[in-house]
Formats: C-alpha cells, structure tokens, sequence
C-alpha cells in the first residue's frame, strides 16, 4: 500500500479544457447503460462531478429514428452535455452525431470499449480495437459531421496479446480527437480480475490530448492511486455510483478540500432522495416502464444503506406494483436501518 499522505489529488479539483468545452473538475461520471439516464445524471452533476455522459446510444437506431433514443440524448439542462455513440457504420456514426450535436451535445464520445456480446459481435464497441483501421473511419466520420468536440472511450486492447490502445489514441489525436478515457482491462477480461493502472501511463505518454482514467475507482485514495500510476489527468468512476449517485462529486470534494454537496445525512434525508430519485424515473419513463427499471437502483440503495433489511421487505419493494406502497415500504427499511444501527453501536 503506498503512502497515501504522499499522494496528490488536488490535480483532481481543477478545471479541465476539452476541445473548447471547459469541464469544471476532473473527476467524472462514467457512461453506464441502463444506468446513468438522465436522472441519474442530474443527481451526480448536482453532487459536483465534473462531467456526465449519457448511456450508449446506438448510432443506427438514432440514425433510424427508433424509439427510445431520443430520451437517451435529450439535453437534460446541464452546462456540458456530452452524448455517447455505439455503433461500426461511419455514415450511421456520422448521422447520429449530427442528431445529437442538433440536440445540443457539447460533446460526442464514441464507444471503442464495450465488451458485451451483443455490441462486439455487431463489430462494435471494442471489438472496433481489432481493426484500427476502420475504427479511425468512424472516427473521422464523426469529427467531420459535427463542429463540437468529438472523445473516444476504449480499453487497453482486445486482449493480453494486442494491447493497442496507445496506437488507438495516438492515430485518434491525429484524426482531431480531444480527449481519451482508458478503461484499464482488455475486451477478454470483461471486468474480472483488477485495472491495470499502471497501463494507462502507456496511453498517456503517446498523446497530448487530456487523457482520462478509469475503473475500480470509488474513493479518494484510489482516485489518488490511479493518478499516481498512470498520470492521467482526470479520472472516471462507474459502478462505485451504484446506491450512491454522490461518489464521484464525493472524491471532487475532497480534492477541493470541501464537503460534497446534497449527501443525505439522516434515515429521512435518504428516504427523501430514494424517493425523489425513484419518482423522476417513473416520471420519465411512464410507471410501467420505470417501475422495472427503477429497483435496480433500489436495491441498490438497500444493498448499501439498509443491508440489514429483512428479505420479505426487501423483497416487497423490488416486486410491487403499486408507487405508493414501494414509498411507504421505502421510508419504513430506511427508518428501521438507522435504529438497528443506533441499538448495535448501543450495545
Ligand atoms: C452496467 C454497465 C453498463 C455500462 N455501459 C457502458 C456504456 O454505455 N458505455 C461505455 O463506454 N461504457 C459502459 N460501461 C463501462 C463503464 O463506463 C466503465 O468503463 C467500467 O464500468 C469500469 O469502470 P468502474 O470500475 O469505475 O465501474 C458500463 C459498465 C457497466 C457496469
């Protein structure tokens, strides 16, 4: 374990200038699919991460004009609204960056790191790792459709054996790419075993471009780590997000040397911001809809605040049907959470 009195996150609180669109902090929220809609979104935005990005969107359904895209890249009223694409055809690529500049995207992120079965055996996502050739075609594709700023998300290669990714970058600065995010594991790795930090620094040193940090990161110190080990000059957190949307501006504030804003401090506090956060998803997507998507943040929330749940509550609220009863059952887990708290720490 390094000594974490040495490490620096200060870096973490500065601004961050990305082809022209100025990013507040350096600590961001990443792209998670059926994750970081736009409630999930505006809460990390208003907690202090620096940057949000929208979940994948297909390129060739948005080209097509499928349903649901359109709520993936509506601008949710954020100063940086950055979109991100998916797909492995330039002119569908190229088109659904002209819909998502036309919707108000400040910024366009193309996907080069899925690992889903779904999207690289469509030859997207990273599968596009194998064949930099016609990854740097959409690339180019979409720098030339649209005037903001165009990033790349991938991971270090495909595999062990390919680990391209500081040519990906390199050829995409080339190509007027203004920034990279590095998701430390290959394609084969999915996300088992651990990030290897240290690669990242590879990537950094072959571009000038910002380049951007990710995975396994959930609190300071591993905020800190990551710098130290790759040198990136920012850092992006995922599935740390997960039952507590505050974690990335959690990490700004403390680079800031400030205290994280909106972090609900009692049982009320949370109950209010489950709910609140669980009414804009039925609003959003209708209560048929967002009822279902809705309990995995749920359970979420319970995993992380109220372990302590008995199984039929639990299991109350991740099967009803009815808003209001999930509600009550909701402020009633949170509230017996924090008296069993209080009895143990009693005790
Ligand atoms: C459920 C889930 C959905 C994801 N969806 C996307 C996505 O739409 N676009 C993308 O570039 N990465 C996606 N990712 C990858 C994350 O952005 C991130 O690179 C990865 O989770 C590693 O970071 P972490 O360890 O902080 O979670 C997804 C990851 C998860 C777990």
């Amino acid at each position: 374990m390094p000594d974490l009195s040495k490490l620096d996150l200060t870096k973490l609180a500065l601004p961050l200038d990305v082809g022209g669109a100025r990013i507040r902090n350096r600590l961001f929220l990443a792209p998670m699919s059926g994750i970081t809609d736009e409630p999930f979104r505006q809460r990390a935005y208003a907690h202090g991460a620096g940057l949000v990005v929208s979940e994948m969107v297909a390129s060739g359904e948005l080209a097509r004009g499928r349903a649901g895209c359109g709520l993936r890249i509506r601008h949710s009223g954020l100063p940086v609204h950055m979109v991100q694409l998916a797909g492995r055809e330039a002119a569908h690529m190229a088109e659904g960056a002209r819909i998502a500049a036309g919707e108000g995207a400040d910024i366009i992120d193309i996907n080069m790191g899925c690992p889903a079965k779904k999207v690289t055996g469509g030859y997207a996502g990273s599968a596009l790792m194998r064949d930099l050739d016609h990854a740097l075609s959409l690339i180019e594709a979409v720098v030339g459709a649209v005037e903001v700023p165009v990033t790349v998300k991938m991971r270090l290669g495909w595999d062990e054996g390919a680990l391209n990714a500081p040519l990906l970058a390199r050829r995409a600065e080339q190509a007027g790419v203004s920034m990279v995010t590095v998701h430390g594991r290959t394609r084969c790795q999915f996300y088992q075993g651990k990030a290897d930090w240290r690669a990242i620094a590879r990537i950094k040193q072959a571009v000038s471009i910002p380049v951007v940090a990710n995975g396994d990161v959930g609190s300071p110190a591993e905020a800190a780590m990551i710098l130290d080990q790759s040198g990136a000059d920012a850092v992006m957190v995922g599935r740390a997000h997960y039952g507590a949307p505050w974690t990335a501006g959690s990490i700004a504030a403390t680079a800031a040397g400030e205290t994280a804003s909106g972090i609900p401090a009692s049982p009320q506090a949370l109950a209010d911001y489950v709910i609140a956060h669980y009414e804009d998803m039925l609003a959003l997507y209708g209560i048929e809809s967002g009822l279902r998507q809705a309990r995995k943040h749920l359970g979420w929330y319970l995993d992380r605040h109220a372990a302590s749940a008995a199984s039929d509550q639990r299991k109350a609220i991740l099967t009803s049907f009815e808003p209001a009863q999930v509600i009550a059952r909701l402020r009633d887990v949170f509230q017996s959470a924090a008296e069993s708290a209080d009895l143990r720490s009693a005790a």
